[in-house]
Formats: C-alpha cells, structure tokens, sequence
C-alpha cells in the first residue's frame, strides 16, 4: 500500500508515522506536511530513513495533484489545531481546514483514492457537566470555535464528495488526545513543562471544564482499525471513557511533581469555553473490534511527564514563544 499522511510533522500524524512504520512494514508512507509552527522535522527523525517526506502545503493544488496521484490510501491529518490560536487569528483555520482538505478531495476524486478524514469531537459542541448524554455519531453539529467551526465544515465536504461524487472516504471524530510529541501549547504538554521549569500550572477559569483524554497510540490505532475495516461513507467516533476535569488533570499533575494539591493559578478562561466532551465510542467497539489499550490515565500521565522530562531537546525550542503568545492575553 503507498500511504500519503498529511500533517505527519505534527503530534498525532507524527505517532501515526512512527505506528505504521514499526507495525506494517508492507506501508510505503510519504509525508506531506507545510512545517508551521507546529510542525517539527524532528519529530519524524527515528523514521527518517524509512519514509518520504515532502514539504509543503495541503492548498497547493500541483503539489497534492501529483502526490495523490502517486498513493493509493490518503490519510488527512494536517490542520490548524489550537483553539486559542483561532481566536487569536482564524485566517490559517480557513485556509487549512476549508480550502486544504478541498484541495485534496478534488485530488482524491480525479485519483479515484481512498480517503480517511481525521477529525475532532469538537463539532458537535459541549455537553452539560452532569448530561447522561455522550456525543454519538447522530448528534448534530453544533461548533463553538473557529477551530471547531473549520472542522465541522471541512467534515461536511468529506461527507457531500462521498454522497455527489462517490469518493471511498471515512471520517474519524476523536476526542482529547495526549502523549509524545504533543505541542507545549497544548493543556497537558504545558503544565508538564511548566512544572519541569519550577513553573506554576495555569487553569483556565475555575476548571471543571472536562476532556475525554484517550492515549494518541489509541487513537492511531483506532485509525487503522478503520483504514482496514471501516465502511466507505460512514463515521466514527473514537474515545476511551476518558472523561476528567481539567483541575483534575492539573492535581494528578502535581502530585506526579511531588507538590501541594494547590500549587497552581486560576487564570483568565478561554472565550466561549466548551464546557464538556464526551464520546460515545461503541460503533466502533461493536462493529469493527477496536478496543483501547493505554485505559490507565495516570499510568498515561505518568508516562507522558517521563518523555518530556527525556525530551527537553524537542520542546524547548518551542517554549518561549509559547508563553510569549499567552502572556499577551493574561493566560
Ligand atoms: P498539530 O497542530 O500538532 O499538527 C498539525 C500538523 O499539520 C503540523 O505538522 C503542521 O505543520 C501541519 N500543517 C498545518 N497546516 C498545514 C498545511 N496547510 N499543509 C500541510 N501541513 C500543514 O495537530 P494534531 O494535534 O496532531 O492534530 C492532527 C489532526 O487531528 C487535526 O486534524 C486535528 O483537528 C485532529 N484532532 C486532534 C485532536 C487532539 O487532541 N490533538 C483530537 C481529535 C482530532
Ligand atoms: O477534543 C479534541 C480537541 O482537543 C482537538 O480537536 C484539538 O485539536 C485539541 O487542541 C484539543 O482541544 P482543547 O481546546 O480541548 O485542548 P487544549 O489542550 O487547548 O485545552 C484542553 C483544556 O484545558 C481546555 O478546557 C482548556 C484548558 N486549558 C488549556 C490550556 C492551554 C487550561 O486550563 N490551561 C491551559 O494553559
């Protein structure tokens, strides 16, 4: 199978990468990724001789022409990903998330390639704190964030290019992941670093805002699952009942850190904050067999806090203009 991951320089796509080249030799993988901020060569060092990587961008129709042309499978993961940052600017969302995943569809419906559309829980909005209710693949779209918002539409296109043109194309919906590689601007890579520097962590707001954190190996391996099983023109939701607040996360944390329960600061909360994810993974449980293995956060936690305590390497280039960009908005 010749595989062309997008956005394989960034945190999930560059586990992905790592997966499939240790778990199916048989992959001939080619990475396209633009490099942006978030976006770290080094990342893909330890698979550097056994992949191709290609710079450049998912809009850049000559270039995704030519290299869909050339694979047989496409896995689509490049987007802008921080919801903060498209507050701040969601120009890059648009032309990303929206004119990006165009790009490759009209590729993909020349080529005639299978296409597996990496997406977030994130379109379907919040749930209340003590909703029984999990988002299933029926519940409607409801984005809060320009973030989500892109998402939500660039899952819409998938969808209307599978129904019109009759494209082969999955969409996968996961919820909150964590694990190596995972930019510092995210929540946990930056309170893990923060407590590295003697920093203390920041919560947005009072906290009681829940995440269903599932290990990025599962997801990844969910992906898979669905590359091999899924049915053309469905979704699936991918989450591991990993449902904590976020000043749970941050206590757990600490206590990992050696320090008092209350060794943090509130600060000022995100605007539109969602409030709860939660994800109803049993389409894919039941129909295709996939099943979690990392179901142990604080062993997860644990595990994450020791690559970045061993990585410092990877993230410290990144740090500061992290924090610069926070500082700015009292975050
Ligand atoms: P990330 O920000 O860590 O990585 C994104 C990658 O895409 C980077 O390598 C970046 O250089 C690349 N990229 C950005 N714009 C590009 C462009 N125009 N052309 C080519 N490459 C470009 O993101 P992530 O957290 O790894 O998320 C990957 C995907 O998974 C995204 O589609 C995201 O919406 C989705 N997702 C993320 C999570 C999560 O918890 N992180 C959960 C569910 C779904
Ligand atoms: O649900 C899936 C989504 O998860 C993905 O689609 C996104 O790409 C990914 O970034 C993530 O979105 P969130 O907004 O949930 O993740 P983030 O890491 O930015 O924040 C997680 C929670 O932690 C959120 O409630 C905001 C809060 N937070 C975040 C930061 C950076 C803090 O309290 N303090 C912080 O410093």
């Amino acid at each position: 199978m010749r595989l062309l991951v997008t956005g394989g320089a960034g945190f999930i796509g560059a586990n992905f990468t790592h997966q499939t080249v240790r778990e199916r030799p048989d992959v001939a993988v080619t990475v396209l990724d633009a490099l942006t901020y978030a976006g770290d060569r080094t990342s893909l060092d330890d698979v550097a001789d056994s992949i191709r990587f290609v710079e450049g961008s998912i809009d850049d129709a000559d270039l995704v022409d030519a290299l869909v042309g050339e694979c047989d499978v496409v896995v689509h993961f490049a987007a802008e990903s921080h919801n903060d940052n498209s507050l701040d600017d969601p120009s890059p969302f648009v032309r990303t998330n929206l004119v990006g995943t165009f790009t490759l569809l009209e590729a993909v419906r020349r080529h005639r390639v299978r296409f597996h559309h990496i997406s977030t829980d994130e379109v379907y909005g919040d749930l209340e704190l003590d909703d029984p209710a999990k988002f299933t693949p029926e519940t409607p779209y409801n984005p809060s964030s320009p973030y989500s918002s892109t998402k939500a539409g660039s899952d819409l296109l998938v969808r209307a290019w599978a129904r019109s043109f009759g494209i082969e194309a999955t969409i996968s919906n996961c919820s909150n992941n964590y694990g190596p590689y995972q930019h510092v601007e995210k929540f946990i890579p930056r309170q893990v670093t923060n407590l590295i520097d003697g920093v203390r962590p920041r919560l947005y707001g009072a906290g009681l805002n829940v995440r269903d954190w599932i290990h990025v190996e599962d997801h990844n391996a969910a992906v898979w699952t669905i590359l091999d099983k899924g049915r053309p023109g469905e979704t699936y939701l991918i989450g591991a009942d990993g449902e904590t607040s976020n000043l749970d996360v941050v206590r757990a944390l600490l206590e990992i850190f050696d320090l008092d329960a209350d060794d943090f600061d509130h600060v000022a909360d995100r605007p539109g904050h969602d409030l709860r994810y939660a994800i109803d993974a049993s389409k894919v449980r039941d129909e295709l067999g996939w099943t979690p293995r990392y179901t142990d956060f604080r062993a997860g936690l644990e595990a994450t806090v020791r690559w970045y305590r061993d990585n410092e390497a990877w993230w410290r280039p990144h740090k500061a203009a992290v924090e610069a960009r926070y500082a700015a908005t009292g975050q």
